[in-house]
């Protein structure tokens, strides 16, 4: 985790930099996207990739966006083709990698990816590798690029919180430069309070699939063995029973003393049980760190009476993209 956060850090100040030298209207959801996808690209198979890292992460995108596309054969022309076409540039990328990976070893998951072994002693297969690598590309950048997203709206949205926020940071007395460390992100709790919050607005996976493996009832309905259930954070975040004023942007709703006697799958933005997120860690780490560079370096505000419209399935976006305005502070 050490490595990632300093990798992630350099990412992020770099980047946000770039956005500083160019204040006025802004599309922050592109702009996020671009940001997670660099990053993600990074942080998993390591800073060295060459020249070929902007045709490696458009390979990337287009077969997550393929993932859901309506028509699921590869016609000339559709979605689908061009995931398939992505797909197959991703495998060649990294059959020809993973022998230099073995070779040479690396801090990056990809490198770790290629020296790792089965409990029998043998080396991952190529496929498996590939298999491993698509899936964590795929779950880190979109769910990521979705709640900054949504994450940026809410303190455009909410000028004080932004205000609480860039006051959270400025006290952790970081120069401009300077590296973040992990005791700096232990010291931002309102940051991690308003991430939460936007996640419990617009959960970046609003719905999960399951299919049950044993009969059961839910609320006087059977539910025989094998019937696929769509387990629904979207639903859930907003019942009212459980979250007063539910449409409401209020981080208080996650001060220990409130959370208390909440049930424990009230909020269930990274899933739960056996197969909850497994990076969760690295997704706080990734928020707090591109919080503290953002709000040290700028403040965001959107136009007066702005209510941007959101497509929440199958993974949250402004329809517009999020226009907002950046200024240096
Ligand atoms: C805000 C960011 C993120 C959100 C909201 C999110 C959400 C989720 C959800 C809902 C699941 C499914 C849980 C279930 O089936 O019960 C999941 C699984 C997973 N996520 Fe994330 N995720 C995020 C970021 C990440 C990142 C950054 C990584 C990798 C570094 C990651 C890696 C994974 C993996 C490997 C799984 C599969 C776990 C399993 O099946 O055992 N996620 N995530």
């Amino acid at each position: 985790m050490k490595s990632y956060l300093a990798s992630l850090d350099t990412g992020i100040a770099a980047r946000v930099a770039q956005w500083k030298t160019q204040p006025g209207p802004m599309l922050i959801y592109p702009a996020m996207k671009q940001l997670t996808l660099d990053l993600a690209a990074t942080s998993f198979l390591g800073a060295g990739i060459g020249p070929e890292v902007d045709e490696i992460t458009r390979s990337f995108v287009d077969m997550v966006a393929a993932a859901v596309a309506v028509i699921r054969r590869p016609l000339p022309g559709t979605q689908m083709a061009r995931g398939v076409k992505g797909r197959k540039r991703i495998v060649a990328y990294f059959s020809e990698q993973i022998p230099i990976r073995r070779e040479k070893g690396g801090e990056d998951l990809f490198s770790q990816l290629c020296q790792a072994t089965h409990e029998d002693g043998a080396l991952l297969s190529t496929q498996d590798i590939i298999d491993h690598m698509s899936f964590l590309m795929m779950a880190a950048h979109d769910t990521l690029t979705s709640s900054l997203t949504s994450f940026i709206g809410a303190l455009a949205a909410h000028p004080e919180w932004q205000a609480k926020l860039r006051d959270e940071v400025l006290a952790l007395g970081l120069a401009p430069g300077e590296p973040t460390t992990f005791d700096n992100l232990e010291a931002m709790p309102l940051t991690e309070m308003a991430f939460k919050e936007a996640m419990r607005l617009k959960p970046p996976v609003p719905s999960i699939p399951r299919r049950a493996i044993r009969d059961f009832t839910f609320k006087g309905f059977a539910m025989p063995a094998g019937t696929m259930v769509g387990v629904n954070p979207l639903f859930t975040h907003h019942m009212p029973e459980i979250w007063p004023d539910p449409d409401t942007f209020d981080p208080m709703r996650f001060t220990d003393e409130a959370q208390r006697n909440r049930h424990r799958f009230a909020w269930v933005p990274f899933g739960g049980g056996a197969h909850m997120c497994l990076g969760l860690h690295f997704a706080y780490m990734q928020a707090k760190c591109f919080a503290r560079h953002f709000l040290q370096n700028l403040s965001v505000s959107q136009q007066a009476g702005y209510q941007p419209e959101w497509q929440m399935w199958p993974i949250p976006k402004p329809r517009d993209g999020l226009r907002v305005t950046v200024k240096a502070v």
